[in-house]
Order: C-alpha cells, then structure tokens, then sequence
C-alpha cells in the first residue's frame, strides 16, 4: 500500500494532510531520514515527529470500560472511544467494540478492526464464556443457579431459551454469572426474571483473558499470546 494511503487509513489526517506532512519533512525512518510519498518502506520503519506510527491494521485491544461510557461512536454523552487516542476513531478499517457493555457496566471490553476477529469471538459456535460479577439489590434466594442453568429460562420478548449459565454466590448480595451468549441487558434481565435487580455490574474475563490489572479506563494493544488465550482456556 502507497504509504501515503497507509498513514491516512491510520487517522493521522486525509491523504492531502498526509502528502503536506510528507512535504514539511514530518515523515522519517528510525534514522531520521526523510522519508518520500512514493519511498517503499515497511509500517515498523516509517516514524512521524519521530513517533512510531499507531499498530496497522489487524489491531484488537481490550479496555477497562469505566461506568459512564457507552459503546457508540456517536452518543452524545461519554463514548469509550474517548479513552482512546483520538485518531483511532478515524481509521479504515473501523475500529468497532467486540459486542457490547451497557453505559452502567464496567469492565473488560474488546475493540479490533478486523472482522474476521470480531466474528470468531462473537460466534454463537466459539462460546466463548464472559464472566461477570453483579452486586444485587436483594439476597439471593438460592435456586438462582439451577433455574440459570437449566437452559430453559425464556426472558420477556425473546423466542429461545438461554443457554446454561453458570452462577456462583460470592456473598448473599454478589454473584459470578458466566455466560455462553451476549443477549441484550441479558444480565440484568436474568435478575429481574427471578425477581432480583442488578445495581451493578462488572464483566471481569472473556474467554481466557482477563483484566489482569489494567487500570480502569486504560487500555493496551493485544498480541498473538492475547489471542491465543482468549480463545484457549475457559472460565
Ligand atoms: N448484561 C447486561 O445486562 N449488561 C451488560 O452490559 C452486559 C451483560
């Protein structure tokens, strides 16, 4: 690809921006020589402002999603892609969230641009299990984990049954909830469906990958082992 092309798609500016860059000497390998519109040189040796360029496409990253953000690109309100560095929201391809966690639910949340990613991870056939841990508004009752795990609890205006899931009691107010599928409020709809109410949620593992100390509201780029754990162990 024309790098002219690739630092576009990259959201460092619209390629008439990105040829005035290349114009102005902006644009460099690591030596700091500079670098031309038509040079051939790889993503990992192209520097701007001596700044290594953002990852190429291919990128996935997971993000400790605060409370107050919504996974929109356009909410009027606080939007994850706020905690990210601003140029990510003009990439090509488009960088989208892995499904999505309510505006009150935090925790950990997946963004890539690659479709074919995305879709392995969302894939009813991967099941992959999300874990999440809810503070109740009432104690729980004690048959909560046979009626979730049952496969046969009908929420309201849905035409199937959900899957088993898994629920540990923590506390008599908390619980671990691991689930196989991603239906909409689908946690807290589960609660209010034996009578309970989630006053707050927290999705704490996808797959085999888990926050492992990502501070809230920061992010980090995955690598292949990243994805080789997601996709490995289980909750
Ligand atoms: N279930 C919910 O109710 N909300 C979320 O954000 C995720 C799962």
């Amino acid at each position: 690809m024309r790098l002219v092309r690739l630092i576009a798609n990259l959201g460092y500016g619209s390629r008439k921006q990105v040829a005035a860059m290349f114009r102005e000497g902006r644009i460099t390998d690591p030596d700091g020589e500079v670098l031309y519109a038509d040079d051939k040189v790889e993503h990992a040796d192209v520097r701007i402002d001596d700044a290594p360029l953002d990852p190429p496409a291919g990128l996935a990253l997971m993000l400790h999603k605060p409370l107050g953000h919504t996974c929109s690109t356009r909410d009027p309100g606080r939007i994850v892609y706020d905690l990210l560095p601003p140029r990510f929201r003009l990439r090509s391809p488009v960088l989208s969230t892995v499904g999505r966690l309510d505006r009150d639910t935090s925790g950990l949340l997946l963004m890539t641009d690659d479709g074919g990613l995305l879709h392995r991870i969302i894939s009813p056939r991967a099941q992959l299990s999300k874990v999440y841990e809810a503070d109740l508004a009432e104690p729980l009752r004690g048959d909560e984990a046979a009626i979730f795990a049952s496969g046969t609890l009908m929420l309201e205006s849905e035409k199937t049954p959900l899957a088993p899931a898994k629920l540990e009691a923590l506390s008599p107010r908390r619980a671990r909830l691991v689930l196989t599928e991603g239906r909409y409020h689908q946690v807290r709809r589960m609660f209010a469906a034996v009578g309970n109410h989630v006053e707050a949620l927290h999705r704490s593992r996808i797959g085999g990958l888990s926050l492992d100390g990502l501070a809230e509201g920061a992010w980090r780029v995955l690598d292949a082992a990243d994805l080789e754990r997601l996709f490995g162990e289980q909750a």
